[in-house]
């Protein structure tokens, strides 16, 4: 197996203005995140909104320079790239957004939208892009009139099809989806978590797959990682980690999905209070004013991520709140 992905401590903070007499503050969106991702592989990144997921979609597709930290894709330092590594670099992550209209444009035809990557990249003729084209709108569920249409006339459902043809057009290594499905109807999000994977299958890409929703990503995950305010909590394979969770928060998350709720009898676990203001983080671990478990350990000491039975783990008393 490959790595495609590699992420060092992957870093992201904002500085923010709060009014002319005020120093700027800054926002520490994104605070040391490192995962591997093999080829053919799904990562899902989970959090409460503002946790920093989409910042980190950000870093790892090139669109933004992460503050610290590294990143390396197929093996190759996106630090000190030259012009023409990077846009290599950037041909081989690419991205699909929640709102497909991000990245089609509303006045081209979704045929020449989809063969624009091949134009810009490659030295196929016209003929061979076209035929490239219509074999993967075959692939991802459109048909050949397809090709003369423009955006608007398609279903989200359909449009959100064209989005992740164009972004798998030239076979990227990655593929980072930030929220894919979260603006379909229910009734489709399964169809197209499916082409997902049937493409994944066919390409052996990686994914990157960013969600709010632990049910969403639970049939596409091979790994998860669960952040707060811009730091892993817990990362690990999928199966281990929906079965028995071991942070405090991941088992809220659990607790608060009805559809993967293990044992419906058991009493919910809520998540009280909101996600803390990221310019003012609280002192020691981050979750600790939600937290059932917490204690003075965990208002003055930051937990480090662990290792704990091949996951890793960013809490002081999880011996103690497992069994
Ligand atoms: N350009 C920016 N300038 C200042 N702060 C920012 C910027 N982008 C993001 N932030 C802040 O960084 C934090 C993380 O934002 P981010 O968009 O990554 O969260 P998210 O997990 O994607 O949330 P959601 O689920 O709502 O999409 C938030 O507090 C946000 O306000
Ligand atoms: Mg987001």
């Amino acid at each position: 197996m490959s790595t495609v992905l590699q992420a060092h401590e992957l870093t992201r903070h904002y500085s923010v203005s709060r009014g002319l007499f005020k120093p700027a503050a800054t926002v520490q969106a994104l605070n040391g995140v490192s995962f591997s991702l093999q080829a053919g592989r799904t990562l899902a990144v989970v959090g409460e909104s503002g946790c920093g997921k989409s910042t980190l979609a950000r870093a790892l597709t090139l669109i933004e320079e992460p503050s610290a930290g590294s990143l390396q894709i197929a093996g190759r330092e996106v630090a000190g790239a030259s012009k023409a590594e990077r846009k290599q670099l950037r041909r081989d992550v690419q991205m699909v957004f929640q709102n497909p209209y991000a990245s089609l444009n509303p006045r081209q035809k979704v045929g020449d939208q989809l063969a624009e990557p091949l134009l810009i990249n490659t030295d196929l003729s016209r003929a061979e892009r076209r035929e490239r084209v219509q074999a993967m709108m075959q692939q991802v569920g459109l048909r050949p009139e397809h090709y003369q249409r423009y955006p608007h006339m398609f279903s989200g459902g359909q449009r959100q099809r064209i989005a992740l043809a164009r972004a798998m057009m030239l076979q990227p290594k990655v593929l980072v989806a930030d929220e894919p499905t979260s603006a379909l109807d229910v009734s489709i999000q399964a169809q197209v978590l499916n082409l997902f994977m049937d493409l994944q299958e066919e390409f052996d890409t990686g994914y990157v797959f960013i969600s709010h929703n632990l049910a969403v990503v639970r049939h596409v995950a091979d790994d998860v990682l669960v952040m707060y305010l811009g730091r892993p909590v817990e990362m690990g394979a999928s199966e281990s980690l929906y079965s028995r969770p071991l942070h405090p928060y991941t088992r809220a998350l659990l607790s608060a999905t009805p559809a993967i709720h293990p044992d419906a009898d058991k009493p919910r676990m809520k998540i009280s209070g909101e996600l803390p203001n990221p310019l003012n983080p609280p002192s020691g671990c981050a979750f600790h004013k939600r937290c059932p478990h917490a204690d003075e350990r965990c208002r003055a000491e930051r937990p480090e991520l662990r290792l704990i039975d091949a996951r890793q783990v960013a809490c002081h008393h999880v011996e103690r709140i497992v069994d």
